[in-house]
């Protein structure tokens, strides 16, 4: 059933109306590109040549004689398509023509909203990934968008940080495989992709947005390059650097990584855009004493075009004059901006056919893949003994928090003019699903949705008294999540523990939904609740997936792309930690351990359960020894022990016991996600090459040393099925 019904989906899913994904030139066509590059540059001015590098927020006014003198190349947050074709007739009317770029925060969605891009990742299903960027790209195409500020490629292991929500966790692998599926999908859809932010804004120190980060080169290049990498490998057409100082460094002014690693070793030949007013920045930075000279670093740096601090514009003419900006750099920034316009097709498109743009909106396939995300985005972290999905003997349920009938979504920059979709709340999406006879009554608990005070205590705790089940949503609001929203406590905001303490001490069996963009310590809740469901942000199809879930006609499978942390204090906590000298043992005081904490995480990354009981087991790798250019190949089988069908992820971990470097305890190396039926049972194969299984040195130098390893597979990274090899060859680092 659950099979057909996939199948039916998946159907649904890749039938699309109108597709123009982006292609990449290759060949004498590119080579036309470069030649009109030439033709135009020669005939631009330098005020038209920053006035290509400058790029404008959507203003109160718009500046209309500004692009008409070619002195702004486009613009973001600019949805409404009257709007752009206003615009675009401007540029045509400017004396090159040159045509404007116009970009857009389509983070989690468009007028699909789509669950958060931690929720996406957290399918672990690079498939669907795709099709949420896909849809997104899709609709934001249709207003005459072209370019989105997204994927974010920042890894983090510290969900202090709000932004985590628009990220893929904390593991390179699965980051990188996240980043590249969700760019090609934004780039099939017809929209630029960004990498953002490079690099290391997810590693703020104290979790604080913005702050600064001291990341070394090893783990720069191991855990922070990858995602981009991901991006690069789906020809992403744009970067964004980001606000944070890297090691002392602003990243708007870091050309060792802009030139010599992006442009130069990585062959990057698209733009970078700084972040928002990030050039000016510098000011505040300490590198630049004036706004000149820090267009001047950004510029030398590797920065192409400025993003709302016209710094540029302003003062990179006399740069240029007084000497101290070769013009030969304001042309290649040029050269790549104009690259991009004539590769995504923007000297030839036509204006946007402003009667047809509803058309596009909230189509059933966008639907479909939104639901189908939001499924599997949700995680079963807890279910002591089986409270879910609801019993048929469960005959009143009670629905506590103000959540449950509130709509807001993570949406950065909002439809426009286009009234936003309704959808069921999660209130009515339960009540519709919990079939006859079974009653849901509901009281809000709490004044707001991140539960600043109790409204109505007692009322909530009748409701709950009066109910066989409990299903408490609890956790943070729409509010709580993405860019400034950092946090230094981690638990449910305000008085929700309190709440859900008062629901458990009804002896009712209680249910919470944990709501919100990042994993939560859920130490205290997690004794207030036999089962526990993390529903991210979850989009236009979340709240009727949820209720799919609860009541069981959707087996859950999403998995945690971060740790949950038990409390706060024990943040930053990841899996691929390196062993210690006193490696952790709670029997041994001179250790590493806490003497008020557990050391462990509460549940640890790529966790989840299902309804289904897989067992994973019978691991075996092809041979022990593998050449340094060779493949480890891991087979391992599944049975789904129940007669449930359902989906899990495979994840393969290794580690190298002995090594020139201390080396992570795991690091996953490689996922499948498979369906299968009640009683199924599947043998996998994992390849993974040799070569994939190095690391850095401080100098960021890449090799891969032999010597013993040993490689689990399991359903998460505390996996214990494990069995040894080794790569063979002289022990010399390549
Ligand atoms: C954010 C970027 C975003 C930009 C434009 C900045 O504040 O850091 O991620 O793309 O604003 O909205």
């Amino acid at each position: 059933m659950l099979r057909s019904l996939a199948v039916c989906l998946s159907a649904l899913l890749f039938t699309s109306a109108m597709a123009e994904p982006l292609k990449r030139p290759a060949g004498a066509e590119a080579a036309a590109i470069e030649a009109r590059i030439d033709a135009l540059l020669k005939k631009m001015t330098i005020e038209e040549k920053v006035g290509q590098l400058n790029l404008r927020s959507r203003p109160h006014n718009f500046p209309v004689d500004q692009v008409r003198a070619g002195k702004i190349t486009g613009f973001f947050n600019v949805v409404e398509p009257s709007e752009i074709n206003m615009l675009r007739r401007a540029a045509r009317e400017s004396r090159l023509g040159i045509p404007l770029i116009f970009g857009l925060d389509a983070v989690g969605g468009y007028r699909t909203s789509f669950v958060l891009p931690i929720g996406q990742a957290a399918t672990w299903n690079p498939a669907l990934i795709e099709q949420a960027a896909y849809w997104t790209s899709y609709e934001a195409r249709a207003v005459g968008v072209n370019w989105t500020f997204a994927p974010m490629a920042d890894l983090s292991r510290d969900p202090r940080w709000g932004r985590v929500s628009e990220g893929a966790g904390e593991d390179p692998h699965l980051a990188q495989i996240v980043t590249e599926a969700r760019t090609n999908g934004y780039q099939r859809g017809g929209l630029a992709a960004t990498a953002k932010h490079y690099v290391g804004y997810g590693a703020p120190d104290g979790g604080r947005d913005y702050n600064s980060t001291y990341i070394p080169p090893s783990l720069l290049h191991d855990l922070y390059l990858p995602p981009f990498k991901g991006a690069m490998a789906a020809k992403t057409e744009t970067f964004m650097a980001a606000f944070n100082a890297l090691n002392g460094m602003p990243a708007t002014a870091h050309k060792q990584l802009l030139r010599d690693v992006l442009k130069g070793q990585w062959g990057f030949d698209g733009f970078v855009v700084s972040d928002f007013n990030s050039i000016r920045e510098l000011k505040e930075h300490g590198i630049a004493a004036t706004d000149a000279e820090a267009a001047r670093k950004a510029m030398l740096a590797g920065v192409d075009v400025d993003m709302e601090g016209q710094a540029y514009l302003m003062y990179l003419p006399d740069e240029v004059k007084a000497g101290r900006v070769p013009m030969a750099l304001i042309d290649d920034a040029v050269r790549r901006v104009l690259r991009v316009k004539f590769r995504i097709g923007l000297f030839s498109r036509p204006d946007v056919d402003e009667a047809n743009v509803a058309s596009f909106m909230v189509t059933p396939p966008a639907r479909a893949a939104a639901r189908e995300v939001a499924r599997e985005s949700i995680i079963l972290l807890k279910n002591e003994q089986n409270l879910l999905p609801i019993r048929a003997d469960v005959k009143r349920i009670a629905v506590i928090g103000s959540q449950a009938t509130y709509m807001n979504d993570f949406n950065w920059t909002g439809p426009g003019n286009l009234a936003p979709t309704r959808t069921d709340n999660l209130l009515e999406a339960i009540r519709k699903r919990a079939g006859g006879g079974v009653e849901v009554v509901y009281a809000e608990g709490m004044s707001d949705e991140n539960g600043l005070a109790f409204k109505d205590r007692q009322g909530a705790i009748d409701a709950a008294k009066s109910a066989d089940l409990v299903i408490a949503i609890l956790g943070e609001g729409s509010n709580g999540v993405g860019e400034a929203t950092s946090r230094a406590k981690l638990d449910l905001p305000g008085i929700q523990e309190d709440l859900l303490a008062d629901l458990a001490a009804t002896g009712k069996p209680v249910v919470l939904i944990a709501t919100g963009g990042r994993p939560l310590a859920l130490g205290r809740a997690e004794k207030n609740a036999q089962a526990i469901l993390q529903l991210w942000h979850p989009g236009t199809e979340g709240r009727a997936a949820m209720a799919e879930i609860l009541t069981g006609s959707v087996n859950p499978s999403g998995k945690a792309p971060m740790t949950y942390p038990r409390s706060v204090g024990q943040v930053p906590i990841y899996y691929n930690q390196l062993r210690t000298g006193r490696p952790s043992n709670v029997k041994e005081p001179y250790s590493s351990i806490y003497i008020d904490e557990d050391y462990t995480p509460l549940y640890p990354f790529g966790w989840g359960l299902s309804y289904s009981d897989f067992k994973v087991y019978d691991l075996r790798v092809a041979s022990e020894d593998v050449a340094l250019d060779g493949t480890l190949v891991v087979k391992v089988k599944i049975r789904n022990k129940s007669g449930r069908a359902g989906k899990e992820t495979v994840q393969i971990y290794t580690r190298q016991l002995v090594a020139s470097r201390s080396r992570p305890m795991r690091e996953l190396k490689a996922f499948e996600k498979v369906e299968l039926a009640g009683g199924e049972v599947r043998e996998l194969t994992f390849r993974i090459k040799a070569q994939d299984l190095g690391f850095h040195d401080d100098d960021g130098k890449y090799g891969v040393e032999a010597g013993p390893f040993q490689v689990w597979a399991g359903t998460s990274a505390a996996a214990d099925l494990m069995t040894p090899f080794r790569l063979v060859d002289a022990g010399k680092r390549k």
